[in-house]
Parts: C-alpha cells; structure tokens; sequence
C-alpha cells in the first residue's frame, strides 16, 4: 500500500508544475547559503598566514587537519576555482559586490598565463578569466585567455598527439598524462573562437582522440595516468596516482572523462565524443558499487566499500556534466533525472551548516587517499561544480 501511494505521489509531482517551483526554490536557497558561506569565507582569507609563503597565497582550496583554511598559491592547480565560483555568485545574483570580490581574486592569476611548467592552464585559467569573459567581454580577460592557450600549447608532443601533463616524478615517467588534462581543452577551444587560428582547435582534438584510444579500457572505465614515448607515441605505462590501484577505477578521473568528452562533443560535434561521454555515464551510474545516493567512493574498487570515503568533488563535476550531457544525448531525460537526484542529495546530506568550515559550501571530498591526503575535507572544486551544475540546472528548467 506505501509503495502504491509513493508511486502515485512521485507521478503526480512528475506531472506537476509545481514541481519546477519547487526545485528554483531550491536552487535560491542553496544560492542563498552558497553566498552566506562565502561571506565567512572572505572574512577568513586575510587572517590565513603569509609568513612562510614562498610565493603569495591568494585562494582557498581545502580545510587542514586542523580545521585551518588552506591558500593555495596562484600556480597550484586549484588557483582558479574560488574567482570562478565568485563569477558564478555574480551570475546567479547579478551582485556588484560579487562581480568585484571576482574581479580582484582573478587578477591574482594573471601570471599564470605564462607558465608552461602544467598543463592545469584551463583549471586555472578558464575556470576564472574564462568565467569573466563571458560574463563581462573584457578585452583584457581575452588576452589574457590566448597568451594561455599558447602557452599551453607548448606542452602539445606532435608524435604522440597529446599535452603532457606532469613535469614532476621524471623517475617514474617518461611524459605522463593523465584523463584530468581533458578538461584543459575547453581553454583551447574558446583560444580558436576568440582568435580564429585553428591551431588550438587542432591540438585539442587530437589529445581528445588519443586520450579516448590510450586511456580507456574495455569496460569503459579509465586509467588515471598513461606514460608515453614521445617519439613514437608508444603506450610505456598505464597507472593509477590518486587511485586505490593500476587497475582500479578512480571516480573523479572517471568524472574528469564525463565532463571532457561531453565538453569536447559541445565543441565539435564529434558523434565518436558523444557517444564517449554516453559510455563513461553508464559505468559510472550503473556501476554496483555506486551508492544508492550517487555520491561516489573515491575509487570504485577501493577495498572496503562501504567503509571507505566518498568524494563529493566526484559528485559535482559528474553532476554538472550529465546536465550538459542530458542537452546532447537521446537518453538525456535519464542523465537529468540522476544529476537531479545527485544535487537532492548532496543539498540535503553534503552541506556545510552556515557559519561553520570556514565557509566551504560542501562537506566529503577526497583528494588523494593513497598520499592520505585531504580525505573527507571541503575542496574548492567540488564547491566550484556544484554551483555550476546548479546554474545549468536552473537553465534547463
Ligand atoms: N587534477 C587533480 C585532481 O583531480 O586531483
């Protein structure tokens, strides 16, 4: 009888107008929290320490063990997500005050567009000069954007076909990439829009092409890091980082796929992209060791499911990519209906009480659980996707 009146109460809101009132309510309240939590937040940056910095730090990225706020430097690779969630406080609420706290905390990036020692360019430089242009057309957040497309494109290795990733561990690899880079792409798509040059263009479908053919395996799943000799493209390793295991399937690489082959079908209508993207989706939500809440393990195979963390980061980026995801595919009604269920949960079990964590809105990410590092911490990017994935919730409504 209780699943009878459950079935008829979820059909009558499924038909109901009512229902989409519903969710703009929610969506403002968590808007409404996401700017009180960011209030907090602003107030705690200037009482962070410089002293021991060797460069400036200038955005927050996680919680210590401590509970104290962490600043990353401008070159960390988490630099560009909180400018980028102050851009999309401006967007949603049309806030001066939000536009300016954007402004100053971009400009602490500048330097950045010079440097060719990562291939985190488009984290860094999209997510906040890349914001600011399409909200404002500042000429000079333009420039900005193609001097960091071009220097990104010196890490492109022609024989390969890929951008190598990583400088660092030169003992372990040769010129790694790992799937993360998949999301620097979308800054060399807008390079060719904004200049025309089809250069950057080029280089990025060509990193996606060999990413699809390297990195996969054939259950759809993704390896984290793959090593390649540059002068022949030959595959040398294929590894985990971040993950449990070589073999295992670690969720926010998985999500780093989702998110860059549906942003790479966006870009080029490449039907071999889509249907990527459409692959990636199935493992990762039909997936048995995916929880009933959809907030993933870190890893798919880490050993002791259910006691091992989630990470919510995962989470948001796979939110907000099925939402682009469901505007492509003919089996969009089905990705709407899970990123839905994802942000239900997350808003109703995942967020920081206001006033508390030094203001991140989201609580359970995992950074890296091998380095037992930032395991069940607030990180930026988790907050930074989840904000987007709300704006791209409100925009198919
Ligand atoms: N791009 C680094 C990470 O996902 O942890």
């Amino acid at each position: 009888m209780r699943t009878i009146k459950k079935t008829v109460l979820s059909l009558l809101i499924g038909f109901c107008p009512m229902a989409g009132f519903g969710q703009k309510a929610q969506i403002d309240k968590l808007f409404k929290l996401a700017e009180q939590q960011t209030d907090v937040m602003l107030k705690e940056i200037p009482a962070v320490s410089q002293a021991n910095a060797k460069a400036p730090l200038v955005s927050p990225r996680t919680l210590s063990p401590t509970r104290a706020l962490q600043l990353v430097a401008a070159r960390d690779w988490t630099s560009g997500f909180f400018p980028g969630e102050l851009w999309y406080l401006y967007e949603y609420t049309g806030k001066d005050k939000w536009k300016e706290e954007a402004r100053a905390f971009t400009a602490k990036l500048e330097n950045e567009k010079n440097n060719a020692g990562t291939h985190d360019m488009g984290f860094k430089i999209y997510c906040s000069y890349g914001n600011g242009y399409r909200l404002t057309k500042d000429p000079a957040y333009r420039d900005v954007i193609i001097q960091s497309a071009k220097t990104l494109t010196k890490r492109f290795k022609p024989a390969a076909g890929i951008i190598r990733s990583w400088d660092h561990h030169k003992e372990v690899w040769q010129c790694p990439v790992i799937i993360d880079n998949m999301m620097n792409l979308e800054l060399l798509f807008a390079a060719t829009r904004l200049t025309g040059d089809s250069a950057f263009y080029k280089v990025a479908v060509a990193h996606a092409k060999t990413t699809m053919k390297n990195h996969f395996r054939p259950d759809n799943s993704t390896y984290h890091v793959i090593d390649y000799d540059t002068l022949t493209g030959k595959v040398l390793k294929k590894n985990t980082h971040q993950g449990y295991s070589h073999e295992s399937a670690w969720s926010r690489g998985q999500a780093w796929g989702l998110y860059g082959y549906t942003m790479c079908y966006r870009e080029t209508k490449d039907k071999t992209f889509l249907e990527q993207a459409e692959k990636i989706a199935r493992y990762m939500l039909d997936h048995p060791r995916m929880p009933k809440d959809l907030i993933p393990y870190y890893d798919y195979d880490a050993p002791g499911i259910p006691n091992e963390p989630r990470d919510v980061s995962a989470a948001t980026v796979m939110a907000s990519a099925l939402y682009e995801l469901s505007t492509f595919s003919a089996n969009g009604k089905h990705y709407r209906a899970k990123a839905d269920q994802v942000m239900k949960n997350l808003a109703a079990n995942y967020v920081s009480p206001v006033g508390q964590n030094k203001g991140f809105i989201l609580l359970h990410s995992t950074g890296s659980k091998p380095a037992n590092s930032e395991v069940d911490v607030p990180l930026s990017y988790a907050d930074y996707y989840f904000l987007e994935a709300l704006l791209r919730q409100k925009a198919l409504k």
